[in-house]
């Protein structure tokens, strides 16, 4: 494999070469990681929660650091918000756990770590958020103080949760459900008006040894560090190399056969090369030709939402669609939430991807294949008629994709992005669709609308269906439209 494009085409799905999958139940990973030699922090429980609707805390704009007390409370609040379980079902062999964040085949691949330094309610030091026991593990204490409070938190992925019945593909499915769990955090620090930088760029291997990950299993995505000051080059705290080794965790499963295809994808995008900055919008990079502009009619005051913790709660994928019109106000509000704006700067990820919308059913709208918000709350067409039964098709016959209103479509030009920009954009692409597709789904729930991921495509043929030019690649779809007891 000489590209993560080569790794991207390696890992398609491809209607005649696909073979039935098989499962191992026997090395299933756990879904949780537990240090059990670490002494453990528990979390406060009552806690109080943000009392904004999802619309202000997407549209809100963080204030400099220090607004909120850095206490027990916000540390827990901050988690809580960005992980929680929501959902319990009983089986023969126990209790299966539903999180917060979409998953791909609910297999949960990422973890959440704390960093801290200075003076502060946790000695300064790393700490891992043990899920299972709404508490932080310790995993070291810094030996030498700085004196400056710094408060980072990480997100990596475990391969092997994902590879274990995705096999090759998982890579793809960890970066996007990083992505979703990367918008949670960033909403609830938005939520708490906690100023942050997120950074996709840094040393993976002083990091992953930081972490004291094994980076054959698990591997850092995504640094999101606290204050407004944060940006600049990254930096790990000073003096913490100087602490003792980290514990181990225990055994996810009996055989962690990580497949090397990920563990060569990981590394070809670890190199840091060039910013996305310069340059043309993604959507004028795919080779697609844009017949005519609609604008959406919105609604005439912004919709007074459920509260944005409600609705985190209440999220869940949705297939189950009623064969009735989205309204055009509807989409219009869903499409105002695509736009991301708390980037750094150098940051754009209108350069990294193009999203656009299949459109099969919305109110005085002609079905149709559209590029999303060229403009704000305009659409502009690219490709006539209802795609939807193609693109169910083309989903592995996933055929209630075919009841949805629409289909949100996350694209790239893989080979532009990685000539231009390097392999570590393969991250930012697949990372950014995650986070939108977040957005996605909880604004769909804030509207009493469904909304569901889809991963699994036979992506050739997925291109060939929306026209996009050879080095373009379809990466991720959400569905939305009409539920049963919900408005629309
Ligand atoms: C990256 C990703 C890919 C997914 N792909 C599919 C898919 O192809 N088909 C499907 O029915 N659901 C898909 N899902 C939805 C998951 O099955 C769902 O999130 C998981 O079962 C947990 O359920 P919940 O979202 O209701 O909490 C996907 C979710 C994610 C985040």
């Amino acid at each position: 494999m000489e590209s993560i494009t080569h790794y991207h085409d390696l890992t398609s799905y491809d209607r005649i070469k696909m073979r039935g999958g098989y499962l191992d139940w026997s090395n299933q990973p756990e879904p949780y990681k537990i240090y059990e030699e670490c002494e453990r922090i528990p979390l406060p429980r009552e806690i109080s929660l943000p009392s904004q609707d999802l619309w202000e805390v997407m549209e809100a704009k963080a204030e400099p650091e220090g607004v909120l007390p850095w206490d027990m409370g916000t540390i827990a609040r901050i988690l809580v918000l960005t992980c929680s379980v929501t959902a319990r079902a009983k089986y023969s062999a126990g209790e299966f756990h539903y999180r917060s964040t979409p998953s791909a085949g609910a297999l949960y691949p990422t973890e959440i770590y704390l960093c801290t330094t200075g003076q502060g309610p946790i000695p300064p030091g790393l700490y891992f958020y043990d899920l299972a026991s709404h508490s932080l593990s310790v995993l070291r204490l810094f030996t030498k103080e700085e004196e400056a409070r710094r408060i980072l938190f990480f997100i990596t992925g475990r391969f092997f949760r994902s590879a274990w019945k995705y096999s090759d593909r998982g890579y793809r499915y960890v970066l996007l459900d990083a992505g979703h769990l990367l918008e949670n955090l960033h909403l609830a620090l938005n939520s708490m008006k906690l100023a942050h930088s997120i950074r996709y760029d840094f040393p993976d291997k002083e990091v992953n040894e930081f972490l004291g990950l094994d980076p054959g299993k698990e591997v850092a995505l995504v640094v999101v560090e606290l204050g407004a000051q944060a940006g600049g080059r990254f930096r790990l705290p000073e003096g913490s190399r100087l602490a003792e080794k980290i514990p181990r965790a225990r055994e996810i499963c009996l055989r962690e056969e990580v497949p090397p295809l990920i563990i060569r994808a990981h590394e070809l995008t670890s190199s840091l090369k060039g910013t996305i900055g310069e340059g043309a919008d993604m959507w004028e990079r795919l080779g697609l030709q844009v017949r005519g502009q609609r604008w959406l009619k919105g609604f005439s005051s912004r919709p007074k939402g459920p509260k944005y913790a409600d609705v985190l709660w209440s999220r869940r994928s949705r297939r189950a669609y009623l064969p009735r019109e989205l309204g055009q106000e509807a989409l219009e509000a869903m499409a105002r939430g695509l736009e991301i704006r708390d980037e750094p700067s150098e940051f754009h990820p209108r350069k990294v991807i193009a999203i656009g919308a299949s459109i099969s059913r919305v109110q005085g709208l002609e079905p149709g294949f559209y590029l999303m918000g060229k403009e704000q709350g305009s659409l502009s067409l690219v490709l006539e008629g209802d795609l939807s039964l193609q693109m169910a098709r083309a989903c592995l016959e996933q055929e209630w994709i075919a009841g949805s209103a629409v289909q949100f479509l996350f694209i790239t030009n893989l080979r532009h992005m990685e000539e231009t920009f390097g392999p570590r954009s393969y991250r930012y692409a697949m990372l950014l669709s995650g986070r939108v597709g977040q957005r996605i789904y909880l604004r769909a729930t804030a509207l009493g609308l469904g909304a569901c991921g889809i991963g699994a495509f036979y992506d050739e043929e997925a291109r060939r269906l929306l026209g996009l030019n050879e080095d373009s690649r379809l990466l991720y779809l959400v569905t939305l439209g009409p539920i049963r007891g919900k408005a629309s």
